[in-house]
């Protein structure tokens, strides 16, 4: 077939696919080609603008490194990864929200007891945080893995700082104790602006949008039997929790930080100095 023209060269790439190695790659690629002939359909971009797309997928890529993935940025931005995080975890309504990993999860964190502190000197308020972890008729689940992360209080990860060295803290794995119980010490993490230096900023400024994210602690929580859990916490009060530039907020995820006293918390463990606590009781639903 030749002479291909805007009516019929959809049709055309389509019916190339016929070949395609599996049922899926089928339909993705039916989709794909679908899709994007409907967009550049809709938007009939100059060879400019197609040139400057093209640009600019190209900066994206270019600006990976081990501890940078703009693409991941660009699907957070553009609200594809809530997408396919909604699509991926239908789970009944008493199991935990899901949210985004985002691109600062790093899987070999130390494992550490229960109570210890993951801020490592770093300055900021003092935080408890604490929490049980249940299947979805209450029942504690005993030696679930919870691993966390969060920014510190100028709203930086460890991996952003570090460039090249292999410290990380304000991180940890804990596992839950024989009543499903986790808790740790930290500092109170601040809201922060995604890195903005590259092409997902640029996107971001062009389209009149900040780059921030309100304060929240990650979460991903795991035991034998269970489906994996991807979540946050997310600070109460927070100026930005209505226009989280990656879409990730649930009203479910949002905590108050509440005044701690020396003593003991409401879980029972002690506290030395005055600071706040973070609570958060998690539900897993069964593994699929
Ligand atoms: C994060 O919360 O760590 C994050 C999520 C999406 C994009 C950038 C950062
Ligand atoms: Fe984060």
């Amino acid at each position: 077939m030749r002479n291909f023209n805007e009516d019929n060269i959809t049709a055309a790439v389509i019916e190339r696919l016929a070949g395609s190695t599996s049922k899926r790659v089928h339909q993705i690629s039916d989709a794909l080609v679908r899709h994007l002939h409907a967009f550049v359909k809709e938007i009939e971009p100059t060879e400019d603008e197609w040139a400057a797309a093209i640009r600019f997928l190209t900066q994206t890529g270019q600006m990976c490194t081990d501890t940078r993935q703009e693409f991941i940025l660009l699907s957070d931005t553009l609200g594809v990864s809530m997408l396919v995080d909604a699509i991926n975890h239908r789970y009944p309504g008493d199991a935990t929200q899901t949210t985004v990993l985002g691109p600062f999860y790093v899987e070999e964190a130390a494992e550490l007891p229960l109570g210890a502190s993951i801020a490592d000197g770093e300055p900021g308020e003092p935080l408890l945080v604490e929490g049980t972890v249940r299947d979805l008729n209450g029942k504690p689940i005993a030696g679930a893995l919870v691993e966390t992360w969060h920014a510190d209080s100028h709203g930086f990860y460890d991996v952003q700082k570090a460039a090249g060295k292999t410290e990380l803290h304000m991180r940890a794995r804990f596992l839950t104790d024989p009543d499903g119980a986790f808790w740790y010490r930290s500092i109170v993490p601040a809201a922060y602006p995604i890195p903005n230096d590259g092409p997902v900023g640029r996107m971001l400024d062009a389209q009149g949008r900040h780059p921030y994210r309100p304060a929240h602690v990650h979460f991903r929580v795991s035991a034998p039997g269970f489906e994996t859990l991807v979540t946050h916490v997310f600070v109460s009060g927070d100026v930005y929790l209505d226009s989280d530039v990656v879409f990730g907020v649930k009203d479910a995820l949002i905590e108050p930080l509440v005044p701690l006293a020396p003593g003991l918390s409401p879980a029972g463990h002690r506290v030395d100095v005055p600071g706040a606590l973070l609570a958060y009781d998690f539900v897993l639903p069964p593994q699929n």
